[in-house]
């Protein structure tokens, strides 16, 4: 007789298959293909969430079976072609298949007796990671996201620049830098290490998101001369909202004149580094002291799957190991080094690389080059069709594969004056029309404001590789807009 769990464990595909999660393009702008959108009250009465029911209930296969539907039909279909809605989007299916082996032989990352293929594999990553970005003689570590990756090189600035505060604590006046447009985990990472968030100096930006060169190097002098200590820059490759790059070798100039720790922040832009058009986004990289990257953005790569690479070999390991000498005795009898565990901050590490890795066999560079430059491609189409439709501007020329764009409706296209009350209309649209979208179920792209450039709502639609992006999927997004915003009626309240 058959374990029941394990025919249960095999039905799980054919449950994510009828619940249209792997559906393909044609069935993708059916209403609610992509999310059937309920307000947590009403979620609550469709599904048993509790767990605080009676202590001796136990559900059967059929009422497993029955909760797995649910959850499927309730959940964002993020493999929609229509789910332009975060910086990450659909799954590449060796990716996914390389997820599910890894959970299912569930080891961690920390000693290479536990994890003996997986450390080889995380090893390889890291190293074609190094050599893509520059750092050839550099070390890495696979972080459970991007927002860890980035603490992970401030933690490793402040180590390289002051070696006692392992041991003594922060010292007094800690400073470091970053523009005004990164992703808020500087703020995070500035708050939980102790540097204090007033203590994270905003770098003004250009009109295009991009670092102002100067303005950083202005800071950096006026806080040398307030006594205090700066350690750490931050530049960003591909900021979270409009994409913008900032110039890498213009802030390794700064930090070299200073002598600062540079962190590339390239979780969203990096994977421009696999296309030979792009790549020079990122030049400078090379001059980096660490760089954080997410595959599992833009490349389809599942949730998660975050590099760190730091410009040398050892460094890791002597700013975060603990030496625990249950797990890393170093007595053993294979060869210690491969214990990549006491170099990272987490002692359990799901192991993030194998996906990737089973990816990279897969397509190879040149395959990945191809999805990555569609996905530009089309993000450059969709800027063309903003130009030659009425109503629709795009606030940037993109950088990177984020559209940022208004839409003015039809009823105010004609109006000569763009008064405080025209933009709160253009802003109260954004939200509408999002609200319509989740509503039907078919589309999801993101809204947001910038207080950097003054500015209220706007649409930031994200193509990423998976699925690829085509010029049909583009302009079903530009008509649903259109057709939404036709209902809108703004009142002045
Ligand atoms: C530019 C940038 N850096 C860092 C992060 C943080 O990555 P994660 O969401 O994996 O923590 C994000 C997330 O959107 C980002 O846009």
């Amino acid at each position: 007789m058959e374990d029941s769990s394990l025919n249960f464990l095999r039905k799980t595909f054919e449950l994510l298959n009828d619940g249209g999660v792997f559906d393909t393009k044609e069935q993708c702008d059916a209403e609610k293909s992509l999310v059937d959108f309920r307000h947590p009250h009403e979620l609550k009465q469709l599904i048993l969430f509790s767990l605080t029911d009676n202590i001796d209930t136990q559900h059967d296969d059929d009422e497993i079976e029955k909760l797995c539907r649910d959850v499927i039909k309730f959940s964002v279909k993020t493999n929609n072609r229509n789910c332009h809605n975060q910086l990450f989007g659909g799954l590449d299916f060796y990716g996914l298949a390389g997820e599910w082996m890894t959970s299912a032989l569930n080891t961690g990352a920390y000693t290479f007796e536990m994890a003996p293929a997986f450390t080889l594999i995380e090893e390889a990553v890291i190293q074609k990671s190094l050599q893509l970005f520059g750092l050839d003689d550099g070390d890495g570590i696979l972080c459970p996201g991007g927002s860890s990756a980035i603490m992970y090189g401030i933690n490793l600035a402040r180590y390289a620049k002051f070696p006692s505060s392992k041991l003594e604590g922060n010292p007094q006046g800690l400073v470091m830098f970053t523009s005004e447009d990164a992703h808020y985990s500087m703020i995070k990472g500035a708050s939980f290490l102790g540097i204090g968030m007033q203590n994270l100096i905003a770098i003004k930006t250009n009109e295009f998101g991009q670092m102002n060169v100067d303005d950083l190097d202005m800071k950096i002098n006026d806080a040398i001369k307030r006594n205090l200590k700066p350690f750490l820059v931050n530049a960003t490759c591909g900021t979270t909202v409009l994409g913008a790059f900032d110039d890498l070798n213009k802030i390794a100039d700064v930090c070299k004149k200073y002598n600062l720790w540079l962190h590339v922040d390239a979780c969203l832009g990096g994977s421009a580094i696999l296309s030979r058009k792009r790549r020079h986004l990122l030049s400078g990289s090379d001059r980096a002291n660490s760089i954080s990257w997410n595959p599992h953005k833009t490349m389809g790569v599942p949730l998660q799957c975050s590099i760190f690479m730091v410009y040398r070999k050892g460094i890791l390991h002597e700013c975060n190991s603990s030496s625990a000498n249950y797990l890393f005795q170093q007595d053993k009898f294979y060869e210690t080094a491969y214990d990549t565990g006491d170099k990272s901050l987490s002692c359990g590490r799901k192991v993030d690389a194998f996906k990737f890795w089973l990816m990279f066999k897969k397509h190879g560079e040149r395959g990945f080059e191809k999805l990555i430059d569609n996905a530009f491609d089309m993000s450059l189409y969709f800027v063309d069709q903003i130009k030659n439709r009425d109503g629709f501007e795009v606030i940037f020329q993109p950088q990177y594969t984020n559209i940022c764009f208004f839409y003015i409706p039809k009823f105010m296209q004609k109006k000569q004056e763009r008064d405080e009350k025209f933009w709160e209309c253009i802003s109260k649209l954004a939200v509408y029309v999002k609200e319509r979208m989740m509503k039907n179920g078919n589309l999801m792209i993101g809204y947001s404001p910038l207080s950097s450039k003054n500015l209220g709502n706007f649409f930031r639609m994200v193509v990423t590789c998976q699925p690829p992006a085509t010029r049909e999927s583009m302009d079903f997004v530009l008509e649903q807009i259109e057709k939404i915003a036709e209902d809108f009626e703004f009142y002045d309240k």
